[in-house]
C-alpha cells in the first residue's frame, strides 16, 4: 500500500508537470482525489490492514492528499495568471496607429431651406404636420374635388399601386389637407412636407419623386387678403424684404379662385434673363381658396368657415436659393456637392 501511494503522487506529479489548461487540471483533480479517485480508493482499503499499520498508512496518505491539494491549486494558480497574461497582449492597443478619419455629416442643402420655412410658419402659429406617402385615391383626387375620369388622375401621370385605381403613391402633399380637416379642431393652421411622386422623365427640372410643402388655414371670416399676406411675408422672410411678388389667375381643382405665386427674378430684376428664361419671373407655388365643395366633403360648413391653401415645391425653392442649376444634383447625393453647403 505504501509503494501504491508513492506511485500515485509521482505519477500525479508527473503527469501535473504537462497541464497546461483548467479542463486538465480539472480533469486530473477528480482522477485522484475525487470521490471515485484513486486515492480515495486506497483509502477504503484501510479497513485490511492491521492495527500497526493503519496510522502509519494514514499518515502517509494524508500527506500525499495534501501534497497533490497543494500543487494542484499552485497549477491553477499558475494557469489563470497565463490566461490572462495572453488575453492582455491579445487586446493591447497600439496607441501609434494613426486613428480613423471621422467624415462629418451635414444637413442637405433642401432640408436647411425646409428647416428655415417649417421655423417661419412655426412663428406664424401654425403646426407641422407629416402623412402618409402611399394614399388613397379619395384623399389624393375625390374629396379635392378631382372626380373620376379627371385627366389628373390618368394611369399616364399616377403610380397606381392598386389595378383599381384606389391606392396610390400621393401625387401631391394636398390630400393632407383632408386629413387634417378630417381629424383637426377649428381653426386649423398646418403646413405639411413631403415626399411626392409622378410619372415623369429625369431631366434638369424633373425627378419622378420630388418634394412640396402643403400649407392650410380655415377659420371663420378668412379671405383671399389673408393668403396674399401670409405668403408675402413667408418670401420676404426667405429672400429678403425687398421680394417682389405677383399673383397669377391659376386653376386647381380643390380651390376657387386659384393663383400662382410668382417671385421677381433676383439675377435681373424682373428685365428677364437667362434664369428666369427671359419672363423676369420664377413660379413659386400654387394656391388659392379652399373651394367650398372641399370643405363640405371633410365636414365643414363653407357658409360658416372658409380657407386658403398653398403647395410649393421645395426642391425648386432651394435650387433658387443656392443657386442650383440642375435638380439631379439635390438626389445624386455626391459629397462633392453637397459640402459645398
Ligand atoms: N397641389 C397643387 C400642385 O401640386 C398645389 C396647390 C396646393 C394648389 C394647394 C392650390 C392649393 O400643383
Amino acid at each position: 500500500m505504501r509503494e501504491k501511494l508513492e506511485q500515485i503522487k509521482s505519477e500525479a506529479l508527473s503527469m501535473l508537470a504537462r497541464i497546461d489548461t483548467q479542463k486538465e487540471l480539472e480533469e486530473m483533480r477528480v482522477k485522484y482525489l475525487g470521490k471515485k479517485g484513486e486515492l480515495t480508493a486506497v483509502l477504503k482499503q484501510m479497513g485490511k490492514l492491521s492495527a500497526e499499520e493503519r496510522p502509519v498508512i494514514g499518515q502517509l496518505a494524508n500527506e500525499v492528499r495534501q501534497t497533490l491539494e497543494k500543487v494542484i491549486d499552485e497549477s491553477a494558480a499558475k494557469i489563470e495568471r497565463a490566461m490572462l497574461e495572453a488575453r492582455l497582449e491579445s487586446e493591447a492597443i497600439d496607441v501609434t496607429v494613426p486613428g480613423k478619419r471621422l467624415e462629418e455629416g451635414k444637413r442637405h442643402p433642401m432640408y436647411t431651406v425646409l428647416d428655415e420655412i417649417e421655423e417661419i410658419f412655426v412663428g406664424m402659429g401654425f403646426e407641422i404636420l407629416e402623412g402618409p406617402e402611399i394614399e388613397l385615391a379619395e384623399y389624393n383626387f375625390t374629396k379635392l374635388n378631382t372626380e373620376e375620369g379627371h385627366p389628373a388622375r390618368d394611369w399616364t401621370d399616377t403610380f397606381y399601386i392598386k389595378d383599381d385605381s384606389s391606392i396610390l403613391l400621393r401625387t401631391q402633399t394636398s390630400p393632407m389637407q383632408v386629413h387634417a380637416m378630417e381629424t383637426k379642431q377649428l381653426p386649423i393652421r398646418v403646413v405639411a412636407p413631403g415626399r411626392v411622386y409622378r410619372k415623369d422623365e429625369v431631366d434638369a427640372t424633373h425627378s419622378p419623386m420630388f418634394h412640396q410643402i402643403e400649407g392650410l388655414v380655415i377659420d371663420k371670416n378668412i379671405t383671399m387678403a389673408d393668403l396674399k399676406g401670409t405668403l408675402n411675408t413667408i418670401v420676404r422672410r426667405l429672400y429678403g424684404e425687398n421680394t417682389v411678388t405677383r399673383f397669377r389667375p391659376h386653376h386647381f381643382p380643390f380651390t376657387e379662385p386659384s393663383c400662382e405665386m410668382d417671385v421677381q427674378c433676383h439675377e435681373c430684376g424682373g428685365k428677364g434673363c437667362r434664369v428666369c428664361k427671359g419672363e423676369g419671373w420664377i413660379e413659386l407655388l400654387g394656391a388659392g381658396m379652399v373651394h367650398p365643395r372641399v370643405l363640405e366633403m371633410s365636414g365643414i360648413d363653407p357658409d360658416v368657415y372658409s380657407g386658403w391653401a398653398f403647395g410649393m415645391g421645395l426642391e425648386r425653392l432651394a435650387m433658387r436659393r443656392y443657386e442650383i442649376s440642375d435638380l439631379r444634383l439635390i438626389f445624386e447625393n455626391d459629397e462633392r456637392f453637397l459640402k459645398q453647403f
